[in-house]
């Protein structure tokens, strides 16, 4: 051990550091420096960035000893010490540049290090003191802008509905002091490693773990024959086939088979290649056709497949046969992988007969009553006190770590603590389907479609996790918003021996989307017909029954949306026309695409709840259940909350997701949060108006706060509102809200969604037609969200949306076994997100708090279709498989030549 002496933020530190020992780790484990946040320990997404004399490291790749007599400055000492830094963090609240804010202190140390050199700097400046640092929220385009304007005025807060006010959780992101799972353990916690299968299908056997064991200094092994309860975990009742730890047959590379727990200084030691287990790899099933003829993985799954789909109206096949035009393709995608920042971490502790488990998850209810199962315990007897989320996009609506360290503190009575490594996350963790689709589709001689029929198999890997919702979600979909008359959708989700596919932002929606439009494109091609204009004339409208059947009378909005792209359409398409006709290699198109997203379950029971108190001296509670992920829950929800009750934002406090004081408000996906527990804190809000209104025998009127709680009459006449002391509240309120749905018939017809959100994207680029690379001008997405309640965060969930989709557009693909590691996987840099035009559209829904409709999930929908639409204009490439990648573009540029 070499004993380090250096400055940190300006007070003398020592530490020790073994060999080459990260700084990174030595700032953490010994000096408490949880603002400098490890996402991948190898120097690839930059969220550990710290100033070591000034400069910006990775101090994941920096050996501490490197620090001897040096000054380390990291994001709570600039903060506190830096008046630039204190106008920084501000500047990125006001922009509204932290979403779960992980990478935040990454990006405001890189930041910092900019403006002390620079106080002026420029777009492209900014791109390159930041790029080495990694965002999956953001987009990036607001950190761009905090950053300029660092010196700006501070805004007047509005956190009425409508009001783009900042998070309400933003200042501790912001300043580093955000516990996300891997802050949170005591410090003497027990470490525990999973032990994972190197084989995409094996069986496996174990040697003598006890000897393993007592030889290595372990406190404790676990494998299956360790689960006191069902050895199984799932997301979907039916479902429930993912074992905590495989028995005998590990089915995908990564699996867990058993678990190690020790002394955090042995574990961090410990070779694991030691661990006492023999394998027995056997010949895989990777793809879809392979696995139809591959032995059956789970029974009553004939053929691997695990379920289907299924949507019918009209005669699709009839309808194109008599088309005056039809076109046809086949697509492919691949595996996605979520790339959160923060990989899985937290730690689990017994006290006093129960089971507590901290860390970041989607779903803490969810997770408490599948974990119920396992530990063979009454739900009572576990809690879930969620942390901060540094990204979930899906995957943390699955349980991962859970399992293991409940398991393990059960057992041993002590903290047990874990958090994956970037290759543990990658490997064992859900990602998008792959999916091979094929669309067939006809119009008329005017232009309107005429028949469309999708099948789609999606590779939906070892287990079932939220393959059934993908399933039965994109023929719901699949026909994008527009009105057809005669049609069918047919899906499979088809079992692999890869890492299990799962939710990811869509459920399968986005690839489907890649293949219609790109169809769309060709019936537009086929017609000489305008692709916007094609689109705007077979939109969905009010009145026009929706591919199951279902009619809405007044809140369809991708009309508008359409109409808001059309005068940057035109100008973008006339420039780019003008651009290509002086030749050259580099070549400009425009592409457009849209999306719609149903909220919430599919034709399913879909409740919230949010429960609210008023204390006897008048602070006003909010119990806000619903996880946020960083798409700012807690902020739209708590305005939802204030403006129905009739207080100001900053009147409410709150108190975050824990399942023991907070009631269920259903899991953070499928765009529900903002329509389902939006719709729940409206009601809980009224409620306790109500409430109030009557303890004041007033039938309206304005709560104030002056010498406790009041209510001023119309009259101007001011009553005290008589609130008891001595209990938890005074009064109290807790309102359910759930989407009033119907099942789907066996042509799936039926009421799948009681909101859809609706979205038109438009996108601007320039391909080398030598080299195949592709380089984004401009995106301009249109969304629907019904009600904006919060602009600033709309158009944050739009810019990282659309970041997602350029991913997916031009280069994210996992590959199990090759790409667990953010530098052979892909995801968009600073340099890789052009401007983006947000173009807020306002339909308002009857079902919507205040009109509002989901968004989340919207946002990515149409970004690679309208990129590989651009792609297509600028070159005549037509991309059937995503990522496009150079190779890919270039193969199609030749192909559509040879054509
Ligand atoms: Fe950047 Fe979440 S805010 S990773």
């Amino acid at each position: 051990m070499t004993k380090i002496a250096f400055t940190l933020n300006g007070r003398p530190a020592e530490a020790g550091a073994a060999g080459l020992e990260r700084l990174a780790t030595v700032l953490r484990r010994d000096l408490g420096c949880h603002d400098v946040k490890i996402g991948c320990d190898a120097g690839d997404c930059g969220a550990c960035t710290v100033l070591l004399g000034g400069a910006p490291v990775c101090a994941c790749i920096t050996p501490a000893t490197l620090a001897e007599g040096q000054a380390v400055e990291t994001l709570t000492g600039l903060h506190a010490t830096d008046p630039l830094v204190a106008q920084l963090t501000k500047a990125f609240e006001r922009h509204g540049a932290a979403q779960c804010g992980i990478c935040t202190p990454g990006m405001l140390v890189s930041a910092a290090a900019l403006l002390r050199a620079n106080p002026a700097p420029d777009e492209p400046q900014v791109r390159d003191a930041l790029g080495g640092v990694l965002c999956r929220c953001t987009g990036y385009r607001k950190i761009i802008d905090a950053v300029i304007d660092w010196r700006g005025a501070e805004a007047p807060q509005d956190g009425r509905v409508g009001g783009a006010v900042a998070r309400v959780d933003g200042a501790r992101k912001v300043e580093g002091r955000e516990v996300f799972g891997d802050d949170a353990p005591p410090a003497d916690a027990l470490v525990l490693r999973v032990i994972r299968s190197p084989h995409h299908l094996a069986r496996f056997g174990f040697g003598d773990l006890d000897a393993y064991a007592k030889a290595e200094g372990l406190d404790l092994i676990l494998t299956a024959a360790d689960v006191p309860g069902l050895n199984a975990f799932g997301v979907i009742p039916a479902f429930v086939d993912q074992p905590v730890y495989a028995e005998g047959t590990a089915r995908f590379r990564g699996e867990a088979v058993a678990a190690v727990i020790g002394p955090a200084a042995r574990m961090t030691a410990l070779d694991l290649s030691a661990f006492p287990v023999s394998w027995h790899p056997e010949p895989e099933a990777l793809t879809p056709e392979a696995a139809r003829a591959a032995g059956q993985m789970h029974e009553g799954r004939a053929e691997n497949v695990m379920c289907r789909g299924f949507v019918k109206k009209g005669e699709a096949e009839e309808a194109i046969a008599s088309a005056f035009v039809t076109a046809e393709g086949s697509f492919q995608t691949g595996f996605i992988e979520h790339a959160y920042i923060e990989p899985e971490a937290g730690f689990a502790r017994w006290e006093n007969g129960r089971v507590e488990i901290i860390g970041g998850t989607q779903a803490p209810q969810m997770n408490r009553d599948s974990l119920a199962l396992i530990l063979n315990l009454p739900q009572e007897a576990i809690r879930i006190l969620p942390t901060a989320v540094g990204g979930g996009f899906g995957s943390k609506l699955d349980l991962s770590w859970q399992p293991h360290v409940a398991l393990a503190a059960m057992r041993l009575k002590r903290p047990v603590r874990v958090v994956y490594s970037r290759s543990d996350s990658m490997s064992s963790t859900t990602k998008r389907h792959p999916a091979q689709m094929r669309v067939r589709a006809g119009a008329t001689k005017e232009g309107r479609l005429s028949g469309f029929a999708f099948d789609g198999a999606f590779n939906t890997g070892a287990y079932a996790s939220w393959g059934p919702t993908v399933a039965n979600r994109v023929p719901v979909h699949a026909s994008g918003p527009y009105a057809h008359a005669d049609y069918v959708a047919r899906t499979e989700a088809v079992h692999t021996n890869c890492v299990p596919a799962g939710a990811f932002r869509g459920f399968g929606v986005p690839q489907a989307a890649i293949a219609q439009e790109c169809v769309f494109d060709d019936l537009c091609l086929a017609l000489g017909m305008d692709r916007l204009e094609f689109r705007l004339l077979n939109a969905l409208d009010n009145g026009i029954p929706t591919a199951t059947g279902q009619v809405f009378d007044g809140a369809v909005g991708i009309k508008p949306c359409l109409e808001a792209l059309k005068p940057a359409w035109e100008e973008a398409v006339k420039a780019a026309e003008a651009f290509n006709a002086q030749g050259g290699t580099l070549r400009k198109g425009v592409g457009v695409a849209c999306g719609w997203y149903g909220c919430g379950n599919t034709s399913l029971p879909n409740p919230s709840t949010i429960r609210a108190g008023i204390t006897g001296d008048g602070r006003i509670v909010l119990h806000q259940g619903a996880m946020d992920i960083g798409q700012g829950a807690n902020t739209v929800i708590a305005q939802i909350f204030a403006e129905a009750l009739g207080v100001p934002l900053e009147k409410v406090e709150l108190i975050g997701p824990d399942t023991d004081v907070t009631p269920d408000a259903g899991k953070t996906s499928a765009s529900r949060q903002t329509f389902v527990s939006g719709n729940a804190a409206r009601l809980t809000g009224l409620a306790l108006r109500a409430e109030v209104l009557r303890l004041t025998n007033c039938a309206d009127g304005v709560i104030g706060f002056e010498g406790g709680l009041t209510v001023t009459a119309p009259d101007g006449i001011r009553h005290h509102v008589p609130l008891a002391e001595g209990m938890d509240y005074a009064i109290e309120a807790a309102e359910t809200y759930d989407p009033p749905t119907l099942p789907l018939d066996k042509n799936g017809q039926g009421v799948p969604y009681a909101v859809y959100g609706y979205t038109a994207q438009m996108a601007e680029l320039t391909v080398d037609t030598t080299l195949g690379t592709v380089v984004l001008t401009r995106i301009h997405a249109a969304h629907d969200v019904g009600r904006a309640i919060n602009p600033m965060l709309v158009e944050g969930q739009i810019h990282g949306g659309v970041a997602q989709g350029i991913g997916l557009a031009l280069m994210e693909e996992y590959i199990p076994g090759r790409t667990d590691n953010l530098h052979d996987y892909l995801i968009p840099t600073i340099g890789d997100v052009p401007p983006i035009t947000s173009l807020i559209v306002e339909v308002t829904d009857p079902h919507g708090p205040y009109g509002a409709k989901g968004l989340g999930e919207h946002v990515l929908i149409p970004t690679a279709p309208a990129i590989l639409s651009a792609i297509r204009h600028a070159t005549g490439a037509r991309i059937t498989r995503v990522p496009a990648t150079p190779d890919r573009v270039l193969a199609a540029i030749r192909a559509a030549k040879e054509a």
